[in-house]
């Protein structure tokens, strides 16, 4: 059989990661494949730049166009990420016939639903195992591995600078903005890291894997993004004392009346596996109705392991290259016709516990008032602690666990106890799931 031949659109830390390993591995990949697979165009910005891998052999250019219209192409690499003009390049490879490996969740998350019908409408296959998770094979696991299953919700750590600044914040006391420099040399951070602090890059991922595991369409514009700026080393210490650890959550879960999509720092009970997962590493729970809870754990982020997602999906696009599109694994899951729109929550419908932390005069009564506002409002308490005043302070931190509650209710009675005479400044409040 003639080699199946590849073009690269960014050869950063994915393209150069890619490279390495299609070069390294060619012998085990070949076997996995079926063919030879070779890179013959990459396309970027600067040629002149050192790169982390050989280019030996590989035409190169500074515009992608040229790698996506010659037509001796088999196969595109979209590893240059953003929106524009990484979206007229996939359009311009499918139309061309030609099939696309992306690792741009921002990509997919944003433009998937278009991308995907032009696909199907061109025969080609469009794969983004890299775009979700690093090298973890989430997308595989839930489109393939979980396909007898009805998803009743899964949680991730998704983002890995995010979880690398938490961590090292957390076990070396290190500041946030320290960390994030170094997740930036070390090549796991976004172009724009506040994608990473923010959630947003959480979000796309979540976005991908909502669809797949409800069939649900592409729909970024609805999930909820909270990021991690607003957690300091005291909340991280409160919550260790009450049994928790401080992660950066991408949560959806199905429920009666919708489903939730949510991202945002959450406590879980430091004895469940995910609440150990730390550094760069992701992690995604996923529980399904036969199955049970399942988890994914490995590298979020970085050349290899994202290399390894690419080159998986490569594998799979050159094993499919023969089969009729119509029979292919459908690129969300779900055949197209299958996929249906479901109502997607508002953050006031979310039902989830609280771990609540109020700074407090120190005198009679206080409690009592705070207590009553959540009984008000149906909200239970699950735990509380006062700590002592620092010295010179006349004011003391409390901090409350509460059980379930609508995120309406407990909105309405945080406006409550902030607008107490004895509470002073914002109430801090990070959702807390068990994930039982
Ligand atoms: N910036 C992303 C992360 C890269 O830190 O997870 C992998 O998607």
């Amino acid at each position: 059989m003639k080699p199946v031949k590849i073009g690269i659109l960014g050869l950063g830390t994915v393209g150069g990661g890619t490279v390495n390993v299609l070069q390294r591995n060619a012998a085990v990949i070949r076997g996995r494949a079926g063919r030879d697979i070779i890179i013959t165009r990459a396309c970027a910005k600067d040629l002149t730049r050192q790169r982390i891998c050989d280019t030996q052999g590989i035409q190169l250019t500074t515009d992608p166009f040229e790698v996506v219209n010659d037509p001796d192409i088999d196969i595109i690499l979209e590893l240059m990420g953003g929106q524009s003009p990484a979206k007229e390049l996939v359009l311009q490879a499918i139309a061309n016939g030609k099939h696309v490996v992306t690792a741009n969740k921002a990509l997919i998350a944003l433009h998937g639903n278009e991308i995907f019908k032009k696909a199907s409408e061109c025969g080609v296959t469009v794969a983004f195992e890299a775009a979700v998770a690093g090298g973890v094979p989430i997308i595989k696991a839930i489109r393939e591995g979980l396909s007898g299953n009805q998803i009743e919700w899964l949680a991730g750590i998704i983002n890995g600078t995010g979880n690398f600044i938490l961590t090292e914040m957390r076990d070396k006391g290190r500041d946030f903005s320290d960390v994030l420099a170094e997740a930036q040399a070390l090549g796991y951070a976004e172009a724009d890291p506040t994608f990473d602090v923010e959630g947003i890059d959480a979000g796309h991922k979540l976005t991908i894997l909502a669809s797949i595991a409800f069939g649900i369409p592409l729909q970024f514009d609805k999930v909820y993004t909270e990021g991690i700026t607003g957690i300091t080393r005291d909340d991280v210490e409160y919550a260790e004392e009450l049994g928790y650890r401080i992660k950066h959550l991408g949560i959806a879960r199905k429920t009666a009346v919708g489903i939730e999509l949510r991202v945002h720092p959450t406590l879980i009970p430091e004895r469940r596996l995910i609440a150990n997962v730390d550094g760069v590493k992701n992690a995604v729970l996923v529980y399904g109705d036969a199955v049970g809870p399942t988890l994914y754990y490995g590298a979020g982020a970085g050349a290899e392991p994202t290399a390894s997602a690419v080159v998986a999906d490569i594998v799979d696009v050159v094993r499919a290259l023969t089969s009729d599109p119509e029979n292919r694994v459908p690129h969300l899951a779900f055949q197209p016709n299958a996929i249906v729109e479901q109502p997607i929550l508002s953050a006031e419908q979310f039902t989830t516990a609280y771990y609540l932390r109020l700074t407090a005069e120190d005198k009679p009564g206080v409690l009592a008032e705070v207590t009553k506002i959540l009984a008000e409002h149906n909200i239970s308490i699950e735990a509380i602690i006062q700590k002592e005043p620092q010295l010179g302070f006349t004011t003391l931190p409390v901090i409350m666990l509460t059980q379930k509650t609508l995120e309406k209710e407990m909105n309405a009675a945080i406006a409550e106890i902030e607008a107490l005479s004895s509470i002073t400044g914002k109430v801090s409040r990070i959702r807390l799931e068990t994930l039982g």
